[in-house]
């Protein structure tokens, strides 16, 4: 099911403590503009966890699906990330979180 971009937005709050999607500006996270189907870990600028860079190199893609599980439950996702958020535990906050990133991935 399609997500609601703008119930997403009230979800970001969960994430703006840590996360931009709006503009290219990392804070405690990286940013998350464009973050659809980039490789995981590449941000140029960020300092990311061995573990992200290494899931990346593996081949992870931000995309739907995975979008889905790394929200989901982050650290089974990606064992060792540093990413110290506990995921998210309703479905339609994921779907809808999803649908507002995709407006920054234009
Ligand atoms: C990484 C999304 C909440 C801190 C990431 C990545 C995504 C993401 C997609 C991977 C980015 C990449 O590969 O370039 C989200 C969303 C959130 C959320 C949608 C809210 C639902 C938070 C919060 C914090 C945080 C609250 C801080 C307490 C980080 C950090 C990383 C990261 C430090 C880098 C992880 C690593 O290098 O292992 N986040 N995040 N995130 N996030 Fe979040």
């Amino acid at each position: 099911q399609e997500g609601d971009a703008e119930a997403g937005a009230v979800v970001f709050k969960k994430c703006s403590v840590c996360h931009v999607a709006d503009k290219d500006t990392n804070k405690v996270g990286p940013s998350l503009n464009h973050i659809m189907g980039r490789t995981a870990g590449t941000h140029p600028k960020f300092r990311y966890s061995p573990a992200m860079v290494e899931a990346g190199k593996g081949g992870l893609k931000w995309d739907e699906a995975t979008l889905r599980d790394y929200l989901q439950d982050p650290k089974a996702k990606v064992k060792g990330t540093k990413m110290v958020f506990p995921g998210l535990k309703e479905e339609a906050d994921i779907s809808n979180v999803i649908a507002y990133l995709k407006q920054y991935s234009q």
